[in-house]
C-alpha cells in the first residue's frame, strides 16, 4: 500500500490523543488533515498539519472537506470526554458525541468514504466486579452517560456497516497517559481530571494535594488499579487500525481494546511521580467514589493478533517521565528528568 497517497481526516485531531496520532500518521507516511472546532483542542498542537476549523455537526462542511482534500479514511476523536460531568449535565454529551456523529456518517456516506476508526473507551464495559482483564466479547453495559454515548455510536456504526458497507474499527482505550517524549504535544485538558496530570500538579505545587478516593479496595495496597497506556502507543494503535482497514478491506465493525493488560494502583503511580520528579507533596486519603471499580485492565490480545499492535512505551516509569517532562516544558522549565 502506498500510504503517501492516503489522505486521512482526523476529526478532533487538535486534542490530546488526536495530536499525538496526527504526528504518528505523518511519521508512518499518511497525509493527515485535522478537522476541529478547537473547543478543547489547541491549534499549536497541530504542527504544520493542514487544519480545517469546523463543527462535527456541520454536514455540508464535512462533505466539502472530504471532497476538497480527497480523503480516503477518517479517524473520529471529537467528543466531550469527562465522565463525571456527563452525570450532572448529560445533554451536551448526547448532542456532541452522538447526534453530531450522525453528520459525519452522513457526510461519509454521501462522499462514498467507507473507512473509519472511532475513539471508543473502556467505559463501554461498565463496572465488572471480578477484576479479570476485559475482552471485547463482554456485553457493553456503561454506567454513566459518557460511556453510553460511546456505546450508542458503536451501535450506529454496526447498523451503518450492515446497511451501507461502512468498514469501521472502534478502539476502546483504557487510561490514556504520558506525552510526546520530545514535548511537542501533551495532555492539556481543562479541567484536568486524569490521575497522572493531577499528581504532577501536586508535585509542581500548582495543586495543594492529591486525593486518593478509597484505600480499602480488594487490591494489594487497597487503592484502585488501572491500565495506563502511553498516548504514543494509542497513536500507533490508530495507525495499525488504518493500515488494517486499507489492507483487508473487511466490511463491518470490529472493536479492539488498547491497553497493556497490566494494572498499577493509585499509590504506585503517586510513588512513581515522587521518584521521577524528586519532589514530595501532600496526599489526602478520602472515601470511595461511587461507581469506581477496584480493578480495570484490558485484554489486548485481539489488537495484538489482528492489528499486529502491541504497547511498547507503556511502562509506568516511561509514562510518568514523559508526562513530567511535558508539564515542565509547558511551564517553561528547562530541567528534564531522565528518570532513575
Ligand atoms: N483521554 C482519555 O483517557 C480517553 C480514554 C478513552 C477514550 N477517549 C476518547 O478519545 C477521544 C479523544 O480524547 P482526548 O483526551 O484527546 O480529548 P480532547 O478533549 O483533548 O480532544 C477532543 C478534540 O475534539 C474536538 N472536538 C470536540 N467536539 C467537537 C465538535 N463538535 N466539532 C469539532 N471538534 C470537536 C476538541 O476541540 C478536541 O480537539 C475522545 O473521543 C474520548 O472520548 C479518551
Amino acid at each position: 500500500m502506498n500510504r503517501a497517497n492516503k489522505n486521512v481526516l482526523v476529526v478532533g485531531g487538535a486534542g490530546y490523543i488526536g495530536s499525538h496520532t496526527t504526528l504518528a500518521l505523518r511519521e508512518a507516511g499518511f497525509n493527515p488533515v485535522v478537522y476541529d472546532n478547537f473547543s478543547t483542542g489547541h491549534r499549536d498542537a497541530c504542527f504544520g498539519t493542514t487544519l480545517v476549523e469546523g463543527e462535527l455537526s456541520d454536514r455540508d462542511r464535512l462533505v466539502s472537506t472530504l471532497r476538497d482534500h480527497d480523503i480516503d479514511g477518517v479517524i473520529h476523536f471529537a467528543a466531550l470526554i469527562e465522565a463525571g460531568q456527563s452525570v450532572v449535565g448529560p445533554l451536551p454529551f448526547f448532542r456532541n458525541n452522538v447526534a453530531s456523529t450522525l453528520s459525519l456518517l452522513e457526510a461519509m456516506q454521501e462522499t462514498g468514504i467507507r473507512r473509519l476508526v472511532f475513539s471508543s473507551t473502556a467505559a463501554v464495559y461498565g463496572n465488572l466486579p471480578d477484576g479479570k482483564p476485559l475482552n471485547e466479547g463482554l456485553p457493553r453495559n456503561p454506567v454513566n452517560p459518557y460511556g453510553h454515548t460511546k456505546s450508542m455510536v458503536e451501535t450506529m456504526l454496526e447498523a451503518t456497516a450492515s446497511a451501507h458497507g461502512l468498514q469501521a474499527i472502534a478502539l476502546r482505550y483504557f487510561n490514556a497517559s504520558g506525552a510526546d517524549p520530545q514535548c511537542r504535544t501533551g495532555e492539556r485538558h481543562t479541567p484536568e481530571t486524569h490521575l497522572i496530570p493531577l499528581i504532577i500538579e501536586a508535585a509542581l505545587g500548582t495543586r495543594a494535594a492529591i486525593k486518593i478516593f478509597g484505600t480499602d479496595y480488594q487490591t494489594p495496597d487497597g487503592t484502585c488499579i488501572r491500565d495506563y497506556i502511553h498516548v504514543n502507543d494509542l497513536a500507533t494503535g490508530h495507525v495499525a487500525a488504518l493500515n488494517n482497514l486499507f489492507e483487508t478491506d473487511l466490511p463491518g465493525i470490529r472493536a479492539y481494546n488498547l491497553g497493556t493488560g497490566t494494572g498499577h494502583s493509585v499509590r504506585e503511580v503517586i510513588d512513581m511521580v515522587r521518584r521521577i520528579s524528586g519532589r514530595d507533596f501532600a496526599v489526602l486519603e478520602e472515601g470511595r467514589r461511587a461507581g469506581d471499580p477496584a480493578i480495570l485492565v484490558a485484554d489486548a490480545s485481539g489488537a495484538n493478533r489482528d492489528l499486529g499492535w502491541k504497547a511498547k512505551h507503556s511502562g509506568i516509569d516511561q509514562i510518568v517521565r514523559d508526562a513530567w517532562n511535558y508539564a515542565l516544558s509547558a511551564q517553561g522549565e528547562s530541567f528534564r528528568s531522565t528518570g532513575s
